[in-house]
């Protein structure tokens, strides 16, 4: 009896393994798929100029735009996460030092980047959130882009993005962005230029940034991430709705609600708010209000 037991247990946990191990491999081969495609896709010429008002902007939306996170504060990239389960996950040096961006990494390769979230060969690149980049109009994105050309090269090699098999399921679940690509509306015309002015339409361009945190209506919600704190509501169903506009600036810029509460810049990142202009964190207190 305790044999023939032993016989079915061994059985099931022998089909649970192959059960596993196809599954496994499934999820990898379709996940490696959608990394390998090539995205036939050719990105809108723009015009570029580096006047200086406009690479003071690029540096400015550099800095708004929480690239300095992953690519670090030189350009020179740095490894962000490294993880024996779930991967590497390093944001590439952007110069053209060595270990950086190739010589003819040209004005359309950023675009491509930028705009697509694609590389060279257009295939897409990986955890590079350009979802939240793309609509920025001609003007900031040739100021982004151009501020970026004009750094100093910085000699650093960044290992490649690596998933290791945690970090492969979670990104073929959709629990990792990993794919930026598969969120951009590719044939988006995005404005020659927003004017910079404290209101709802500029408050709405600006918040696209808030988006992959607070989500699409800024509404909040449960993070992505296990163990993480939920995203609160931000719009005028949230905490907002009983600041003022002198509140909600104070709060984005030394990242303590009027209520006293301290937040985390790894949580809120509020050292990235804190650079906003006063025109543009007005502008964002416009829209969320209105939401
Ligand atoms: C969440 C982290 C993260 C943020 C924020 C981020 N990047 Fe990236 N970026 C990456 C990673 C990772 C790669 C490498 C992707 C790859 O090789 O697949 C990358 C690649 C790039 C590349 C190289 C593309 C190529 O063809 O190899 C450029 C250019 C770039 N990023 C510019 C920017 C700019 C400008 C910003 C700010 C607007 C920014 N990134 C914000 C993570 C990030
Ligand atoms: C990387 C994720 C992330 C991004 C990006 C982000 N936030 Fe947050 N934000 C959070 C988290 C998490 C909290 C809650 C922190 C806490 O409770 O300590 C928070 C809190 C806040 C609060 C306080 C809300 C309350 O009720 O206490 C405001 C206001 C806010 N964020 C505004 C913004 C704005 C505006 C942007 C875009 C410019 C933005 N956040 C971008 C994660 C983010």
């Amino acid at each position: 009896m305790i044999k023939r037991i032993a016989k079915i247990t061994l059985k099931v946990l022998v089909l649970i393994v192959t059960l596993s191990v196809f599954a496994y491999l499934y999820l990898f081969y379709s996940l490696n798929a959608r990394i390998e495609k090539a995205y036939a896709i050719e990105p809108r010429a723009i015009a570029f100029n580096t006047d200086v008002a406009l690479l003071v902007q690029g540096e400015h939306l550099y800095t708004i735009k929480g690239c300095a996170d992953c690519h670090g504060p030189d350009l020179g990239g740095k490894v962000m996460f490294d993880d024996l389960a779930v991967g590497v996950f390093g944001g590439s040096n952007i110069t053209y030092g060595e270990g950086g961006l190739p010589k003819d990494y040209t004005s359309k390769d950023w675009l491509r980047a930028l705009r697509h979230g694609i590389n060279k060969e257009s295939k897409p690149l990986l955890i590079m959130p350009s979802q939240e980049i793309y609509k920025l109009s001609d003007k900031d994105i040739s100021a982004l882009i151009a501020y970026c050309m004009n750094q100093p090269p910085v000699n650093n090699k960044v290992p490649p993005v690596k998933l290791r098999p945690l970090g492969t399921i979670l990104s073929a679940l959709g629990q990792i962005p990993l794919i930026s690509a598969e969120h951009i509306d590719h044939a988006y015309t995005a404005p020659v230029a927003v004017e910079a002015l404290p209101n709802a339409v500029y408050g709405e361009y600006l918040a696209v940034s808030c988006s992959g945190c607070h989500k699409q209506n800024f509404k909040g919600g449960k993070s992505e991430v296990p163990g993480m704190k939920p995203y609160p509501d931000i719009t005028a169903s949230g905490s907002v709705d009983r600041w003022s506009e002198q509140q909600f600036i104070q709060t984005l810029r030394t990242g303590t609600t009027p209520e006293g509460k301290q937040m985390k810049n790894e949580e809120m990142p509020w050292q990235m708010t804190k650079a906003y202009t006063d025109t543009e964190l007005k502008a964002l207190y416009v829209f969320l209000k209105q939401q």
